[in-house]
């Protein structure tokens, strides 16, 4: 009998792998612009990790997990996506003890029992980030700016960004109360799984492919007018930071996520030419994630791009590039305005192949000794003074030398 892959697992073979291989390394390169740094994390893992993580009552776990029992009657479980694995190497290794930021990514597969269709398999790829340590909205922007750059890359650049923000902790209670009220009366309407939802995961009716569930949530109440004062700002300075940064985006209150781990910023990358499945990145940010694994009070914020979906969208052979490492330069931003001034500088810099490292808060003196312990050749420092005289001040590190430059010639300085 012949012996054949398992439904919804599939080879890449050659030559296509050629085309996995010249994406994965652009995506390398990406990640050094960005000062990424790979984590690899073992693809089986105690099925409590899911569980307690992703949600006990999301599909992934209530019906999609490959969990199995080891000799000695463990649970295990393949895992179903990589931001819980990270985190808990994260606080395994107490990485946050070592350096208050973490900026990792992965490569690899993943695994759920889905339906198999086009874009939908049981096995899959997926090339992830995870930003720790960073609660300030520009971490959300740079996360967002390093994916719009990872698909530009590649040469993909007919996706949509769409964007939300789930609200917090604060918040978000009032707004589950809103839809159950919403719903009540009219329950019966729904299809089994949603009637199953409003009690246990109200906010993924939302998220209801099923025609006639989507006519019923129609005028279903936003998540946006119940956000608080701390959510509203966040997300008013994430759009904001997006605007500077030139990345385009939509707003879509509709974005709720089908892992349960996210607050504040969701956002999923979409595209026409993928068919039913068509988000080929999602991500957020999971503020509680870390501490709720055991971990210390740290915030994050990742996305993860399906491989199987990415390589759909990229047509033709990507041109492969030879890395050129380059010393980091490192932006010390002091205040919101310093932030947005530095966006494109920043951006047009990653977009030369210079690695650039930025700061997400702190004193100036705390952001020189990060740049210092990172080993960057210069430092640039934009405060309030700066950007009132529309300069900033270029200090090189080996010479401790510094110079005033004119922001306009700060990428032409630097590059
Ligand atoms: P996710 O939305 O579950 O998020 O998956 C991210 C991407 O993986 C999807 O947008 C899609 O491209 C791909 N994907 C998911 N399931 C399948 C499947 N069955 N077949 C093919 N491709 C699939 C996460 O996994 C989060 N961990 C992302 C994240 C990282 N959030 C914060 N950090």
């Amino acid at each position: 009998m012949k012996i054949e892959a398992i439904k919804g697992m599939s080879d890449v073979l050659p030559p296509e792998s050629e085309n996995w291989q010249t994406v994965e390394q652009l995506a390398r390169e990406v990640f050094r612009t960005y000062d990424f740094q790979e984590i690899r994390t073992p693809i089986v893992e105690p099925t409590e990790l899911f569980v307690r993580s992703v949600g006990e009552t999301t599909d992934v776990v209530q019906k999609e997990m490959y969990t199995f029992k080891d000799r000695k009657g463990l649970s295990l479980t393949l895992r179903p996506e990589g931001t819980a694995s990270v985190v808990r190497a994260y606080i395994q290794a107490s990485l946050s003890s070592k350096d208050p930021i973490a900026k990792l990514y992965y490569f690899g597969p993943m695994y759920r029992y889905e339906q198999p269709q086009k874009g939908r398999k049981r096995e899959f790829y997926q090339i992830g980030v995870e930003l720790l340590g960073a609660e300030t909205p520009l971490a959300d922007a740079e996360v967002l700016m390093l994916l719009e750059q990872l698909f530009l890359k590649v040469g993909v650049t007919d996706t949509n960004l769409e964007i939300n923000s789930l609200g917090c902790k604060n918040c978000r209670p009032d707004y589950i109360k809103a839809i159950q009220k919403f719903l009540k009366g009219k329950l019966n309407k729904f299809c089994d799984d949603c009637q199953k939802r409003s009690q246990k995961n109200p906010l993924r009716i939302l998220d209801c492919k099923k025609e006639g569930c989507r006519k019923l949530t129609e005028d279903i109440p936003l998540v946006s007018d119940f956000w608080c004062v701390e959510c509203h700002q966040h997300f008013r300075e994430v759009r904001g930071l997006l605007l500077a940064g030139h990345v385009k985006f939509k707003e879509n209150p509709r974005i709720v996520r089908g892992l349960d781990y996210y607050c504040r910023t969701t956002f999923e990358v979409l595209s026409d030419r993928l068919g039913a499945q068509n988000a080929v990145a999602a991500g957020g940010r999971y503020d509680g994630l870390v501490k709720d694994l055991g971990g210390p009070d740290v915030p994050g914020v990742g996305f993860a791009i399906g491989m199987e979906r990415l390589m759909m969208l990229v047509s033709t052979n990507p041109e492969p590039r030879t890395p050129n490492p380059k010393p980091l330069i490192y932006f010390a931003l002091l205040g919101s305005e310093a932030q947005q001034k530095a966006m494109s500088v920043i951006q047009e810099l990653r977009a030369k192949g210079q690695s650039v490292g930025c700061a997400y808060g702190g004193s100036l003196k705390s952001q020189m000794r990060r740049a210092d312990k990172l080993n960057a050749s210069h430092v640039v420092i934009l405060g309030e003074n700066e950007v009132v005289k529309g300069i900033a001040i270029v200090k090189e590190m080996e010479t401790g030398n510094q110079k005033e430059v004119l922001l306009g010639r700060l990428v032409e300085e630097l590059s």
